[in-house]
C-alpha cells in the first residue's frame, strides 16, 4: 500500500511540474513517443504543435487524434507510417496524450485564462 501511495504522490508532483512548464512532453510521451516526436519540431513524425494546429477548432480533436494513434498508419503528413500505439502506449496513455496534443492548439495564455472567463461572464450578468 505504502509504495503505491508514494508513487501516486510522485506522479502528482510530476503533473504539477508539467503544467507549470506547459509545453513539456508528459512522461508517457517521453517513453512511448519521443523517439519519433517532439512538441515543437518534426522528428520522424510531425511536431505535436503542428498536429494541434491541424485539429484546431475541432471539438472532437482529442478523440480523433486518439483513434489515429491507436490504429497507426499514415495521416497525410507524408512522413511515413506510424506504428499503432507508438512504442506500446496503453489506451489510458493514448487518451491522456491525445488530450495533451489537442490542448497544444490553445495558446498557454488562453488556457490559463479559461476558468477566469466563466467568472468574468458571471460578473457581467450581475
Ligand atoms: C516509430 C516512430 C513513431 C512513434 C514511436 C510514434 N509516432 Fe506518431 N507518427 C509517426 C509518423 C511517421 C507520423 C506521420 C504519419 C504520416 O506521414 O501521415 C506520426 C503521426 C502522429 C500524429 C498525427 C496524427 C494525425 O491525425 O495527423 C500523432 C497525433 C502522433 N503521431 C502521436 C504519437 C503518439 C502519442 C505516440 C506515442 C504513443 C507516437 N505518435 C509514436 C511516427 C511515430
Amino acid at each position: 500500500m505504502k509504495p503505491i501511495l508514494i508513487s501516486m504522490v510522485a506522479a502528482a508532483g510530476l503533473m504539477v511540474a508539467g503544467s507549470v512548464l506547459a509545453v513539456d512532453m508528459p512522461a508517457e510521451g517521453q517513453s512511448k513517443c519521443a523517439v519519433c516526436h517532439a512538441i515543437d519540431k518534426k522528428v520522424v513524425g510531425p511536431a505535436w504543435n503542428e498536429v494541434a494546429a491541424k485539429y484546431k477548432g475541432d471539438k472532437d480533436a482529442a478523440s480523433k487524434i486518439a483513434a489515429n494513434i491507436t490504429k497507426g498508419g499514415a495521416f497525410g503528413w507524408k512522413l511515413g507510417i506510424m506504428p499503432a500505439k507508438g512504442m506500446g502506449a496503453s489506451d489510458a496513455e493514448i487518451k491522456s496524450l491525445s488530450q495533451f496534443i489537442a490542448g497544444l492548439a490553445a495558446p498557454a495564455k488562453a488556457k490559463a485564462a479559461a476558468p477566469a472567463k466563466g467568472e468574468a461572464k458571471k460578473e457581467k450578468t450581475k
